[in-house]
């Protein structure tokens, strides 16, 4: 029998053990991985330069029913929906996927203006709905800047509108923010630990918004597309923009020390310091959009394939789900949404009518390998939980084994 020494230096290791995965459980709370879906067609939020149109519904779109059954059939936790309609909404009733509904531009204005404009909306597409489907998050329009610069003094009010009316009318457990393009509101990603948010913007908009979201412990939400990037900066490798962590393919902040292997974490954490700047370091971020383009009509796009689209999605949520997040933001992003579940039948006239969905129209797979959008185990959390589990029972075998043998 093993001596009481031996016994209790097992107890102790395996408390250790203990104390240990409950410090992986709580320190890193994976991503919540979704997809973005349009309920009317096309918009093409991507490129936002015609985002603002969100009036052309002369494309046919899917029924909402057939669209649910493929995002439970993928298994995807979360879904983006842009421009959200009550049969839209009614179609994810008693499911537990999370949603997010994105208002649509063009309502921006007479949202700011008028409270009843937000409360007729929310009785339209909140109300009916509520709590039988699980809507997370409200954003008040979605890159409205890129095709209305003029637009800033509208955003606050009208998120202040929507907001007040969700608690006029008791709900408490929906959030309401905007969402930003990238592009549009950052001075640059290099080095991350440089990133300020444009001037002008900073002062008459995005710091009395994060006061606001971080009073209402709401997010801050921003599209990031590496893709875009990478095609502006000839000096970024296709590697580093695809999750491929290659040998020496990294970039040192050499401020901060951070090593990056994605160009995807640096652009998250240039938002964290530009956020950190601005005095709020601690608000969650949502990445409403992010994807890489499986085609574009333009032929010189040659980086527009199916081939990189699949690796960068795949990267991705690999990525996501490991539960590392960023170098400044142990966490990561709080929510991530993929853009998009379905290509577009009908391409956009402004766009350059490039495809994004990982379904074709007809809702088949575009790609082979399956997406894994959630852990598959759910023990603590994903990744290095599990081995860790396996680690203490075959210590645990090992104690049960061998320490005899040391003790008489
Ligand atoms: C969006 O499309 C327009 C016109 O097709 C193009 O000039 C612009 O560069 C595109 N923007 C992005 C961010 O891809
Ligand atoms: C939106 O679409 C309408 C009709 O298709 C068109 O007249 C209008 O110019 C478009 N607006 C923008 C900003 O592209
Ligand atoms: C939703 O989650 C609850 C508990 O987490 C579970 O009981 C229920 O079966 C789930 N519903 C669906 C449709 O998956
Ligand atoms: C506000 O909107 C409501 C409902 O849409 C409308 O009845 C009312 O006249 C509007 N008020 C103003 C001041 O525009
Ligand atoms: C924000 O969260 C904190 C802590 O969970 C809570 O005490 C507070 O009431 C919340 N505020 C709002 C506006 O929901
Ligand atoms: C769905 O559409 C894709 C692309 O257009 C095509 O390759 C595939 O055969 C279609 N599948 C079905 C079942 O129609």
């Amino acid at each position: 029998m093993p001596s009481p020494e031996s016994r209790s230096a097992f107890l102790h290791l395996v408390l250790l053990f203990l104390v240990y995965l409950l410090h992986v459980g709580s320190s890193a709370a994976a991503t919540t991985i979704g997809i973005t879906y349009s309920s009317t067609s096309p918009d093409a939020t991507a490129n936002a330069t015609a985002a603002a149109n969100t009036t052309d519904t002369s494309a046919p779109s899917l029924p909402p029913d057939r669209v649910s059954a493929a995002v439970y059939a993928l298994k995807i936790p979360a879904v983006r929906i842009s421009d959200p309609t009550p049969n839209s909404v009614r179609a994810f009733l008693f499911s537990n996927t999370s949603l997010l509904l994105s208002i649509p531009n063009t309502l921006v204005p007479s949202l700011a203006k008028n409270r009843s404009v937000a409360t007729a909306w929310l009785f339209q597409n909140v109300i009916p709905f509520h709590p039988r489907a699980r809507i997370s998050a409200i954003s008040v329009g979605n890159s409205l800047l890129e095709s209305n610069p003029d637009a800033v003094d509208l955003l606050l009010p009208a998120i202040r509108n929507v907001d007040s009316s969700l608690r006029d009318l008791g709900i408490h457990h929906i959030s309401v923010s905007t969402t930003f393009s990238f592009v549009n509101i950052m001075t640059g990603a290099f080095p991350p630990s440089s990133a300020t948010f444009e001037k002008p913007l900073l002062e008459n908009l995005i710091r009395p918004l994060l006061d606001f979201l971080k009073s209402a412990n709401s997010s801050f939400m921003v599209n990031i597309y590496p893709y875009n990037l990478y095609r502006l900066k000839c000096e970024i490798p296709l590697g580093f923009a695809l999750f491929q962590n290659e040998a020496f393919m990294y970039r040192d902040d050499l401020v901060t020390g951070a090593r990056y292997w994605n160009l995807f974490d640096m652009m998250v954490d240039s938002v964290v310091a530009a956020m950190a700047v601005a005095g709020h370091e601690d608000v969650p971020i949502i990445v409403a959009e992010t994807g890489w383009p499986s085609s574009s009509p333009d032929k010189t796009e040659l980086d527009a394939n199916a081939d990189y689209a699949e690796m960068y999605i795949r990267g991705l949520l690999k990525h996501l789900r490991s539960a590392m997040g960023t170098p400044l933001r142990k966490e990561g992003v709080a929510e991530a949404y993929i853009y998009e579940l379905v290509d577009k039948e009908v391409k956009p006239s402004g766009d350059t009518g490039r495809s994004w969905g990982i379904l074709y129209p007809n809702l088949t797979r575009k790609y082979q390998h399956r997406l894994e959008f959630s852990c598959a185990y759910r023990l603590v959390h994903c990744g290095d939980t599990v081995v860790s589990l396996l680690l203490l029972i075959a210590f645990a075998i090992w104690m049960i084994c061998y320490v005899p043998v040391y003790t008489d």
